[in-house]
């Protein structure tokens, strides 16, 4: 049995091709079921549905075989026990520092103001703002970090960005690209040495699928 670890929403939506490609089509939509664990068209295949940050946990535990998990997850995450064997491409994003349209950040930056950073990614933000040796104090959030810079609770926000839209509307804009994000195949490193003769020829229908 090989156990995949996906996230509802555009993780799964985005992976439905690569695992068609694989000969796996999905016997419930995630969306409409409230099943966790997913039978598949082959019958030595499951998807288990858990939330995004979750997904290396399960991997690394071997509760799953593969998860897929963007590139900010997995720098959030201790990575112990994972391969990345694959960039998968999807799951497109920036990594971006954002602040209030008319915030002179470069001014800030320049003065060695202290600054408040209201993020998800406390790890990812605090290797970018040692690297630039600014010092900033980091205000943990779990989402809608736009709201931060309107309401007082932060200069700046470090966030994802794709179409920008949601920076747009709420009147941020964008001043430091951290990173380009995208989505990895991850693997448990014992399950691919003690189940490599199912778990290869599964990794090579996805590298095939995303060439
Ligand atoms: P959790 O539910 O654990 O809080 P999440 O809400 O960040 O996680 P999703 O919104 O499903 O989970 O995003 C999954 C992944 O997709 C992210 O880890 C990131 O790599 C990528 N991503 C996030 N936002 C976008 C976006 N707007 N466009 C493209 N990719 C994105
Ligand atoms: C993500 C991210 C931004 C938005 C950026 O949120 O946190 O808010 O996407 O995308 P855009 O540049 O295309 O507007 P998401 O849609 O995942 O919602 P969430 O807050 O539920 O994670």
């Amino acid at each position: 049995m090989i156990t995949i670890a996906l996230s509802k929403g555009r993780i799964f939506d985005d992976t439905l091709p690569l695992l068609h490609a694989a000969g796996i089509t999905p016997l419930d939509d995630p969306e409409k079921s409230r099943k966790l664990i997913l039978d598949t068209t082959r019958v030595d295949v499951k998807l288990i549905i858990v939330r995004a940050s979750d997904v290396p946990t399960y991997v690394q535990y071997g509760a799953a075989d593969f998860g897929v998990a963007g590139k900010d997850v997995l720098l959030e995450s201790d990575c112990m026990g994972l391969y990345q064997p694959l960039d998968l491409r999807i799951g497109k994003c920036r990594m971006m520092v954002a602040v209030r349209d008319g915030y002179d950040y470069a001014g800030a930056v320049k003065r060695g103001a202290r600054l408040n950073v209201a993020t998800k990614y406390v790890q990812i933000a605090r290797e970018h703002f040692a690297k630039k040796a600014m010092h900033v104090n980091l205000i943990k959030l779990y989402g809608s970090m736009e709201l931060a810079p309107l309401t007082g609770l932060a200069d700046a926000i470090v966030d994802v960005v794709s179409t920008g839209n949601t920076l747009k509307a709420n009147k941020l804009i964008a001043v430091e690209e951290i990173m380009p994000i995208s989505s990895r195949l991850i693997v448990n490193r014992a399950a691919l040495k003690l189940k490599s003769a199912e778990l290869q020829p599964m990794m090579d229908a996805f590298a095939n699928a995303v060439k």
